[in-house]
């Protein structure tokens, strides 16, 4: 899947694009129905709400499940962000987050670039998110909020935010979200016809199968789930292969270390069995649970006032 000049226009200036039901919903059932499974391990790639057992997030689907192996080399996915980086790509992060009915908590302003960057090492912001929706995604399911243009600010101050929710996470104070809102449009406008015109805060929202490809450097968050229904989305974040990070601190399943690039699978390889392999399908390697502070190759100096431990964008 090419992006348009004006899809690459779009992008620049807003930092996200969003592509509604691109996935058909028999699609997309390969792998809701594969989700249950994927929730039961106890294990620690498995990220539990707070005081509550619905998982919030799940790292490394890829590497233990066939239906999600199969996406992370889907070309719907990874095409348009080759196309954007101009480079082979190799998968840096696989999550599945769940913000279950009821019980999704939210997650606080913030960018993923810093993170990977101070923790990873990860030299440049040469890497992209890319999310598919498992379920509808509605004004009450706690829908993933962007501030438009923000990826342009670089990255931008933050700080570890180690109790709000189960996940530390490298915040943004709210001062500095008033600003970036503000420069945005800030709360928006009814129109005469009383439609909401968006300001500096935009949420994408669609059925399920739809997909967002959002900047590393974009500011987002979202609320917690007070509905009733689930709202399940995938995150694929790639990274340019001579992008790769350079630092192992944080455990393989969430911050990869195979920086071999992706080839892709043909466009009907959610519905057809191509065959895919699921290296930890029963277990993650004692090796993977290592880490190091020790940097290797080529680096990059941290950002001091980010440097931390166990973020986990
Ligand atoms: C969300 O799922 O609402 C946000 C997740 C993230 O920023 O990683
Ligand atoms: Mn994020």
């Amino acid at each position: 899947m090419k992006l348009t000049p004006e899809q690459l226009a779009e992008f620049d200036k807003e930092g996200f694009l969003f592509f509604p039901s691109l996935f058909s919903p028999e699609e997309t059932k390969t792998l809701t129905d594969a989700v249950p499974e994927l929730y039961s391990h106890r294990a620690p790639y498995n990220v539990r709400e707070k005081g509550s057992d619905a998982v919030r997030t799940n790292f490394a689907a890829h590497m233990t499940s066939e239906p999600f192996a199969r996406l992370a080399r889907h070309p719907r996915m990874i095409e348009p962000v080759e196309s954007l980086l101009g480079e082979k790509l190799y998968m840096h992060q696989f999550k599945v987050n769940g913000k279950m009915g009821f019980e999704g908590d939210v997650w606080q302003w913030h960018q993923d670039y810093g993170t990977w960057l101070n923790d990873d090492m990860m030299p440049t912001e040469r890497a992209m998110n890319v999310a598919i929706f498992l379920d509808d995604v509605n004004d009450f399911n706690g829908p993933l909020m962007f501030i438009p243009g923000s990826h342009k600010k670089g990255v931008v101050e933050a700080k570890h935010d180690l109790t709000t929710t189960s996940y530390p996470l490298w915040t943004v104070d709210d001062d500095l979200i008033r600003q970036l809102v503000a420069r945005g449009g800030d709360k928006g406008h009814y129109d005469a016809e009383g439609n909401y015109v968006p300001g500096g805060i935009i949420s994408p929202k669609g059925p399920a199968g739809s997909m967002i490809l959002f900047h590393s450097c974009l500011v987002h968050a979202s609320g917690s789930n007070l509905s009733p229904w689930n709202r399940v989305a995938v995150y694929l974040s790639l990274c340019a292969v001579s992008n790769h990070i350079r630092r192992h601190k944080r455990p393989e399943y969430i911050a990869h270390r195979d920086f071999s690039p992706i080839t892709c699978l043909p466009d009907d390889c959610l519905t057809k069995d191509y065959p895919v392999e699921t290296p930890w399908k029963n277990g993650v390697p004692a090796s993977a649970l290592e880490t190091s502070l020790e940097p290797f190759g080529s680096t990059v100096a941290p950002v001091d006032a980010q440097a931390s431990e166990g973020a986990t964008s």
